[in-house]
């Protein structure tokens, strides 16, 4: 299932972070904030347990969060979704994965893996704001499988629909959430429009 969250205030901050005259300070922020408001709607369905608390007027049957949220953001641009999901869901604990993209072959390299425990029982998030190939979302998709993850959501800013086919292929049983579909990559594997690259736009590094 791939899910495309067109709310006015994701595709006005998104407009912000497309602008190639926006800076670090600024695109950091509107990732941050779009993770957030994106985490409000991927929640929507999260399932919940019946249970008894006491209230100052005595016992009363309501529901919490089933399972553990677990976020795992794709080193290094999905480091910048954590703090804005983390808002909404302050209790979700953080594994990591290092992946990135070889230059020439758009392949994927693994270079870092570091989980919390039961995978297995947990709600995934794979956090990173770029689906292009999908080559790095697979890898990650693949380790935290390896772990034993069976309820896993990817949730990207701005997707190819390449990377999305490849998802969906390759995942079937993985939900794919979108602030935006853009239309295609280019010769060099980026997003266009896009974001340009998101790891060096929110670091400063280029
Ligand atoms: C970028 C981006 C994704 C990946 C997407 O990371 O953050 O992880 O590319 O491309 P793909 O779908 O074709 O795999 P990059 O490899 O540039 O590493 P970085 O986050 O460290 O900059
Ligand atoms: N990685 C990025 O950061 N941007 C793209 O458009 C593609 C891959």
């Amino acid at each position: 299932m791939i899910t495309v969250l067109n709310h006015p205030m994701i595709t006005h901050k998104l407009t912000q972070m497309r602008n190639i005259n926006t800076g670090t300070k600024d695109f950091r922020q509107n990732l941050d904030e779009i993770a957030g408001l994106m985490a409000y709607e991927i929640t929507r369905d999260i399932k919940l347990e019946q249970v008894t608390i006491e209230t100052h007027s005595g016992p009363y049957e309501t529901f919490e969060l089933q399972k553990e949220v677990i976020l795992v953001p794709i080193i290094r641009a999905g480091l910048g979704m954590v703090e804005g999901i983390l808002n909404l869901i302050p209790t979700a604990k953080v594994g990591h994965v290092g992946v990135y993209r070889d230059e020439e072959t758009l392949l994927p390299h693994e270079y870092f893996a570091k989980f919390p425990e039961h995978l297995e029982d947990a709600e995934i998030l794979v956090l990173d704001p770029m689906l292009a190939t999908g080559g790095s979302a697979d890898a990650a998709i693949e380790i935290v499988k390896r772990r034993g993850a069976k309820n896993i959501k990817l949730v990207c800013l701005v997707g190819a629909p390449e990377g999305v086919e490849f998802i969906k292929k390759n995942h079937p049983d993985v939900d794919i959430f979108l602030a935006a579909l853009d239309e295609k990559l280019n010769d060099n594997g980026y997003i266009e429009p896009g974001l340009g690259d998101a790891g060096d736009r929110i670091y400063g590094t280029k």
